[in-house]
């Protein structure tokens, strides 16, 4: 693997970390811990005389200040390492783009107080704007890694029904992560007291819970379904491994999720479960890049000469 394909994997698994670390903030309720300031915290570029809370939200702000660094290098090195309309060069272009949207959702959580124990539907609809970001930066960067690594690139056109089947479980997907980040909204502010500071959204939020384990129980039919599907259709060692590692991680996700609800949702739980989201995401996206890639025609094209030899 080159240098640069292993710094690429390494950005991706910092990512993650700070992805953990952004929920805990929420978890801990410490989302106003630097006032409504942005980028400055509380009028100040390093805090003086910081409250816990503070602590928590500055170095969120440091960590993911750093994975906008992180990801800058990643497209600068991108464009010195690989040619024009390299495949590569994109992936790092549009995981850029995707990283100044996701401070511009940080910053704007901020700015217009939609964090700590603030109870809006306004907040709900940031919180799942917030995720969907995140999961399409994660995919973006799992992107790069993966074409750095020598994943070879596709069409999106000419795929049929495989195409489909593959956007279909990216959707769902995303869904699902979206549903839960409402959920933990819903938990975390249960967990602070804040229901009563505005009942009825408050009541709403709570209400709305059930809708996540609903959709990860009946989408977990889909998933199994079409990507093995799916899988068999375009086989390779790489494609088998991967569905079968996602189907299997996706069984035992809904288990931990059930654990989750029968725990009540214990901060360091929230934070498994939104690991194995992130891991179950990049494997789906890795997939998924594997799956239309290995279109059929392209491989029958590859294996033509072979059988033109034979009498
Ligand atoms: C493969 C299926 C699943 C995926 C991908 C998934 C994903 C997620 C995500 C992304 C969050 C938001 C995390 C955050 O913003 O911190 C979440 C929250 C939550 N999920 Fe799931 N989930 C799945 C299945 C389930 C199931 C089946 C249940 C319950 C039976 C469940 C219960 C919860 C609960 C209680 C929360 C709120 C507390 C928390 O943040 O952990 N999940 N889920």
């Amino acid at each position: 693997m080159s240098r640069f394909a292993k710094f690429a994997w390494l950005v991706l698994g910092y990512n993650v970390l700070v992805i953990l670390w952004g929920a805990y903030v929420r978890a801990t309720g410490s989302g106003a811990g630097c006032g409504s300031h942005w980028p400055l915290c509380n009028g100040e570029i390093i805090p003086r005389s910081p409250t816990v809370e503070t602590l928590i939200e500055y170095s969120h702000r440091l960590t993911s200040g750093l994975a906008a660094l992180l990801v800058l290098a990643m497209l600068i090195w991108a464009f010195r390492a690989f040619p024009r309309k390299h495949i590569v060069r994109f992936g790092a272009l549009m995981s850029m783009v995707f990283m100044v949207l996701e401070a511009l959702v940080g910053a704007g959580l901020v700015l217009f107080e939609q964090v700590a124990d603030n109870v809006t539907m306004a907040r709900a609809v940031w919180m799942a704007a917030h995720l969907l970001n995140t999961f399409i930066l994660l995919g973006w960067i799992t992107l790069t890694a993966w074409w750095a690594s020598g994943g070879s690139r596709f069409a999106l056109r000419g795929q049929g029904s495989a195409g489909w089947g593959v956007f279909g479980a990216l959707f769902l997907m995303t869904l699902i992560g979206m549903s839960g980040a409402v959920t933990a909204l819903g938990d975390t502010l249960l967990h602070l007291g804040a229901i009563e500071k505005n009942p009825l959204v408050g009541e709403t939020l709570l209400a709305l819970r059930i809708y996540h384990p609903t959709l990860a129980i009946g989408i977990a039919v889909y998933m199994i379904l079409v990507l093995t599907n799916l899988a068999l259709a375009r086989p390779s060692p790489t494609i088998l491994r991967l569905a079968l590692g996602f189907n299997g991680l996706y069984l035992a996700q809904l288990g931990l999720g059930a654990l989750n609800v029968w725990l009540k949702a214990p901060v360091w739980m929230q934070l498994v479960h939104l690991l194995i989201t992130d891991i179950l995401w990049i494997m789906l996206v890795v997939l998924s890049a594997s799956l239309l890639a290995n279109q059929p025609q392209a491989r029958a094209i590859v294996q033509e000469p072979k059988a033109s030899i034979t009498p």
